[in-house]
């Protein structure tokens, strides 16, 4: 089938270079003569048949800007077939022919069931967490690692002048490879990436370490979803050793200027999705081994095992 208009559409959360793979794929599909249909809002605006026809000059000077200008959703009623089935006969009636969605694996999941209801589909790989087995990097994983080390570096500052500890928890859904990474960077005391490593005892005990080692401050970097960080500052501030102050970095880490790494990646991606829909291939997601562009059936990429971003840190342990 020849594809002459196709949708995109951003879903899940926003990540910053998410504008830049937009950018890209209109640019991309209106050289190979393809229309290009922005879909606001992911699923939920599909379904509410929120389009907006985009031309190259629509999407002039965005790749600088964080966030998704297609806005975006968690749009959990996507899972069901019927209304799955409803998202095709819209996409019939409006003749877009397929269609590619920028997000993680919610997002992936979609596009598939969609593929197998006939419709197109190609997934990009948009979203902080970089838990996606399918691709090395995510479009926006590296913003918000140097987003999370800025912002580590600025706490380290005032940690070192009150000679304290800071427990900073940062984002990454289960995958711990922000907090991981943010802890080599910034030469973390410690980085928590499961409940099962943790206890009260090791956490004292690396605050004990860092004081024999005649350390001004200390930190602790924990991934979200493992140990509350208010529990861990009180377990320090009740040890004395530190004292002790946590924070939750939050939503911060998801906006921002996209990074140099993070516009070309999704330069790249945007484009190559474009290129395998002219070339048929539908239910596929797009990603990167070093500088190759790779792509793989959904269903296939979801069947693989998951990352293993703790043994990274193994080997950056002797440097703490
Ligand atoms: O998937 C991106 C992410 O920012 C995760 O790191 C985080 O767990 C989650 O989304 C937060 O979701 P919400 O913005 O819906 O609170």
């Amino acid at each position: 089938m020849e594809i002459k208009r196709i949708g995109v559409l951003t879903s899940g959360g926003d990540a910053p270079g998410m504008n830049t793979a937009i950018r890209a794929i209109v640019r991309s599909a209106n050289y190979y003569g393809i229309e290009v249909y922005g879909i606001n809002d992911g699923y939920l605006g599909l379904i509410k048949e929120d389009f907006i026809k985009f031309n190259r000059k629509d999407v002039s000077d965005i790749s600088s800007r964080g966030g998704t200008i297609l806005g975006s959703a968690r749009f959990v009623e996507f899972k069901e077939e019927s209304v799955r089935l409803q998202a095709v006969e819209i996409l019939k009636k409006h003749k877009i022919d397929a269609l590619i969605c920028i997000g993680g694996d919610g997002t992936y999941m979609g596009a598939y069931k969609l593929s197998l209801l006939g419709i197109p589909c190609i997934g990009v790989p948009g979203t902080i967490d970089n838990d996606i087995v399918s691709t090395e990097y995510t479009i926006g994983f590296d913003t918000t690692l140097n987003t999370i080390v800025e912002a580590v570096d600025k706490l380290r500052d005032t940690t070192c002048s009150h000679h304290r500890c800071s427990v900073v928890e940062v984002m990454g859904r289960y995958n711990p490879d922000l907090a991981i990474r943010a802890g080599i960077a910034c030469g973390a005391e410690e980085v928590i990436t499961c409940k099962e490593d943790y206890s009260d005892e090791k956490i004292i005990n690396v605050a004990h370490e860092a004081k024999k080692a005649g350390k001004r401050n200390c930190i602790i970097i924990v991934c979200e979803h493992t140990i509350d960080v208010n529990h861990i500052e009180k377990v320090l501030n009740d040890d004395g050793t530190y004292e002790t102050r946590a924070t939750v970095l939050g939503h911060i880490q998801r906006g921002g200027i996209p990074s140099a790494f993070d516009r070309i990646l999704a330069a790249r991606l945007g484009d190559y999705a474009v290129r395998l829909l002219k070339e048929g291939k539908t239910g596929v997601c797009v990603g990167v081994k070093g500088e190759t562009l790779t792509h793989m059936d959904i269903d296939e990429a979801n069947k693989l095992p998951k990352k293993k971003p703790v043994e990274l840190i193994e080997q950056f342990k002797h440097l703490i």
